[in-house]
């Protein structure tokens, strides 16, 4: 397909990054307690004894490492968990904290049994982070000497857990990794949210939306709200299959959630390097994107088709790849 789009990566739709769309989204989206949280089944029974047991004891929760990729749903579980315990959660990020001042600020405020939920927390510095032990471990806040901090629960959340310091990996008394979901479980989360959202959807589009969502949930609420603006605007609201895959085709999204840009990016490989292999570098300059944008955004869900290979010497694109774009590999014709 042409790309005759100019979207930006913060525009893409099916990209798990959140958005500022996203969070008042969320808001009504995001399941409150575990039993409507779907999906992760594993961390739930987890989650499930660990809350119980601290409650028998009569102790606050243990601190929390969540991680995963984008849109996984680490916030959303945070917030579950605050609202199991009926604790008070205070939300921040490790960017936002600048200064030890900020932190102190937002940790001396804190009462017994609240929950801090650091967002992106390997990207805390360094200096605040060795704030951080002592208060973890031992309610101790050293930069203002003979305080003492209320018995709180820190739930940390990353997308790169190999970035996490091991001591301050090692603060945390579980640490939960979020997979990617099963397709049914996003075929069930989508049938939630359309009837949240008061959307009428048969069960056709349902299985669409889902195979394009990246089996990411976030993805997959976007994806149904764009659908439904489209069911809105074009038909009576209602979304069936016609509507569906016609909403489908003016997003320029393919059958499993490939954009035009993933496309340009397995073209390029295609058709100027013919097939790879070709360096990072080489891709980056040809698409006009650059180096970590196309590493860390496109390819990992490229990778996970197995459409696109990292060898030694470069990017190659598989045969599989090749076949999804209704190429044959080189040396071959081309399918018409
Ligand atoms: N919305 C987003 N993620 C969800 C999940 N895991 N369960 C239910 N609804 C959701």
């Amino acid at each position: 397909m042409e790309n005759n789009n100019n979207s930006t990566d913060e525009e893409r739709i099916i990209n798990a990054q959140e958005t500022n769309g996203d969070k008042v989204l969320d808001l009504s989206l995001r399941p409150k307690k575990l039993d409507e949280y779907i999906g992760q089944n594993k961390i739930k029974e987890n989650l499930s004894i660990f809350i119980q047991a601290a409650q028998k004891r009569g102790e606050p929760i243990e601190h929390v490492l969540l991680y995963g990729s984008p849109g996984l749903g680490k916030t959303t579980l945070a917030h579950v968990i605050s609202n199991e315990l009926g604790s008070n959660i205070r939300v921040t990020s490790g960017p936002a904290i600048e200064k030890s001042g900020d932190l102190a600020a937002i940790l001396t405020n804190l009462s017994e049994g609240d929950i801090l939920f650091i967002d992106e927390i390997h990207r805390l510095n360094k200096n605040i982070e060795e704030i951080l032990y002592p208060a973890m471990e031992d309610y101790a806040l050293d930069i203002i000497i003979g305080i003492d901090l209320p018995r709180f629960t820190i739930i940390g959340a990353t997308t790169k857990i190999s970035s996490l310091s091991a001591p301050l990996r090692d603060r945390f008394g579980a640490t939960y990794h979020l997979n990617f979901y099963e397709h049914n479980d996003i075929e069930k989360i989508i049938n939630r949210s359309a009837k949240i959202l008061s959307v009428g959807i048969e069960d056709e589009p349902i299985k669409e939306i889902a195979a394009r969502s990246r089996f990411t949930p976030r993805v997959a609420n976007r994806l149904l709200k764009r659908v439904r603006d489209y069911s809105e605007v074009k038909g009576d609201g209602r979304i069936n299959n016609n509507l569906c895959q016609a909403a489908f085709d003016m997003l320029e999204i393919d059958e499993l959630g490939l954009d035009w840009i993933d496309r340009k990016i397995l073209e390029t490989i295609i058709d100027k390097f013919g097939g790879g292999p070709v360096g990072l570098n080489t891709i980056a300059a040809a698409t006009g994107e650059d180096m970590a944008t196309v590493e860390d955004v496109y390819e990992p869900y490229l990778m996970r088709l197995a459409f696109l290979d990292r060898g030694p010497r470069g990017r190659i694109v598989t045969d599989i790849g090749h076949k999804h774009l209704g190429r044959k590999k080189k040396g071959q014709s081309k399918i018409l």
